[in-house]
């Protein structure tokens, strides 16, 4: 279920719908990667109230080849925002630092599948701080070998591009993975979120919506607008729309 929104009009009779119905509401994440780094606790404030999470991508010069924020940043914004930090952890030892993140206060923390020694310990250890656990794959990582770990997590981020940058062209080869995923999540009657990340837009969001994703990462789209808020809801509502008349919903 989504987070507690009074800003954004959700009626708990809503949601109550929305979970009676055995599905979420869309969830948007802006990406502060597109934001100005030297103003993050102002352009967290420019989406608060109309994001639902702020998606934060750490970054180590290693697993991807660019560098961003590390913990002392991500402790430093949990002080100034009230919104929830989603946390993206593109590092390449995800075992060894998720937890902090997770200890740290972070609402969601993110591992990449392909980093993982560990999964199982990692993602339990992630929930065990109170954290939600999310699983992510690369565009050429196939979700299938990660049928059984379901129950463990709570997010399934799809990358929808190459990850280590902002402002990269959407990835039209992930959708049937997305599918699938959509598909893997209905068979096990998880309650797991399908997130998608790079090259979210006004052009792309409808068809991920329509495949099966139900929280939308966006930085670009949203930082590189010029008015942030109206791009979160602007999104969100093609998201919705799109939702409504997927195959998968309802
Ligand atoms: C890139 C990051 C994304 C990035 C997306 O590796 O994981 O979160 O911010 O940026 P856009 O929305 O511009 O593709
Ligand atoms: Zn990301």
């Amino acid at each position: 279920m989504g987070e507690p929104r009074s800003t954004t009009g959700v009626t708990h009779a809503g949601k109550t719908a929305a979970i009676r119905l055995g599905h979420m509401a869309v969830q948007m994440a802006p990406s502060i990667l597109s934001a100005d780094f030297a103003r993050l606790a102002d352009e967290a404030e420019a989406v608060a109230g109309v994001a639902d999470w702020l998606h934060v991508d750490v970054m180590d010069y290693h697993f991807v080849p660019n560098l961003t924020i590390g913990l002392p940043v991500v402790e430093a914004l949990l002080k100034h925002t009230a919104l929830p930090l989603d946390c993206h952890l593109m590092i390449s030892e995800p075992d060894r630092w998720g937890l902090a993140y997770a200890e740290a206060g972070a609402r969601n923390v993110t591992v990449h599948a392909e980093a993982l020694q560990a999964p199982v310990r990692t993602l339990r250890l992630i929930r065990a701080a109170g954290a939600r656990a999310g699983l992510a794959v690369n565009p050429a990582t196939p979700v299938e070998p990660y049928e059984d770990l379901l129950p463990e997590f709570d997010m399934l981020l799809l990358m929808t591009i190459e990850p280590g940058f902002g402002g990269q062209p959407f990835l039209e080869i992930v959708l049937p993975k997305l599918r699938r995923a959509r598909a893997l999540v209905q068979r096990h009657g998880a309650s797991v979120w399908l997130q998608v990340d790079g090259g979210v837009n006004e052009e792309t969001i409808e068809r991920c919506a329509e495949a099966g994703a139900d929280v939308f990462v966006a930085g670009s789209a949203v930082y590189g607008a010029n008015d942030p808020a109206a791009a979160v809801q602007a999104l969100r509502a093609q998201a919705q729309r799109a939702t409504a008349r997927s195959a998968w919903h309802g």
